[in-house]
């Protein structure tokens, strides 16, 4: 509770402290009814740039915009009360320089009230990460699988095998020093994602990695089974609700052409009529 008795939405250092603690409970979302189903029992929600995918029928996430992301961004805000909420810059929003990403990531946060950026990459990115922490922009980092790299890393395939353990290693250390506030760990072996785990002290949230993470995040779609295009071997489902809209649709699509449809006198039938 803030000092106005109001309930505060959490914030990155709140995020921060949890390391170690009870798990982090996360979920993407995109549309205000959808975070409010999730503000009472999420941590943080993602806005994640898998919306391309999930809403907009994008072959990948590169399609991806500022605009859809701040469009989302606002309809998102405006569910949660307690939940913190992350957006993702998009691809090409903030590679080319750490002017171009602070520029990018304050207008994400300004234009959506949003607590957090979250941007892919380790190593690489580390300096990018110090700069816009310096200048008051809370970062969430995302190592592993960075699908925003799938035509780099040539698909989505697990990442963290073998010789390639010590590179994300090496990128897990590079966002804590650059003062990342959690990481996201995507499809990478459970081992080395509790070696992670242990071996940084902000939080890791998995996907597709342990359950030993500080905390786990899903695309909601996904766990819900509205979103069945594919289905990452790791993504349990929690509900079908894909099955039961289509039922519903057929239903009335079956409802309208048999005139078995509800008539409008039937259900107006108790209103006094207007002269
Ligand atoms: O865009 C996204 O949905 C993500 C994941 C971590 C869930 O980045």
């Amino acid at each position: 509770m803030s000092a106005t008795g109001k309930k505060r939405a959490l914030m990155a250092d709140d995020i921060r402290a949890s390391k170690g603690g009870t798990p982090l409970v996360s979920l993407t979302a995109y549309t205000t009814p959808m975070a409010q189903m999730m503000d009472a029992h999420c941590d943080f929600v993602l806005v994640g740039d898998s919306v391309g995918m999930v809403l907009h029928g994008l072959p990948s996430t590169l399609g991806v915009t500022m605009e859809m992301m701040i469009l989302h961004g606002q309809a998102v805000a405006r569910g949660l009360t307690s939940a913190m909420m992350v957006i993702d810059m998009p691809f090409g929003s903030y590679e080319e320089s750490r002017e171009q990403a602070f520029r990018n990531a304050a207008r994400l946060m300004s234009e959506t009230g949003a607590g957090a950026v979250k941007l892919e990459g380790g190593v690489s990115m580390a300096d990018t990460i110090a700069f816009l922490v310096a200048r008051g922009i809370p970062v969430m980092a995302h190592i592993g699988l960075t699908p925003q790299s799938t035509n780099t890393l040539g698909g989505y395939k697990v990442q963290g095998r073998g010789a390639a353990r010590d590179a994300l290693i090496a990128d897990a250390h590079a966002v804590t020093q650059a003062g990342a506030f959690a990481v996201v760990l995507e499809k990478v072996p459970a081992t080395l994602a509790d070696d992670v785990t242990a071996a940084v002290d902000i939080p890791t949230i998995g996907i597709g990695a342990s359950a030993g993470c500080d905390g786990q995040i899903l695309v909601v779609d996904d766990m819900l089974g509205l979103f069945t295009a594919f289905k990452a071997k790791f993504v349990k489902r929690y509900a079908h609700l894909g099955e039961t809209a289509e039922a519903a649709i057929a239903t009335y699509a079956d409802e309208v052409r048999n005139r078995a449809f509800p008539a409008a006198e039937h259900v107006f039938a108790d209103e006094v009529p207007q002269t």
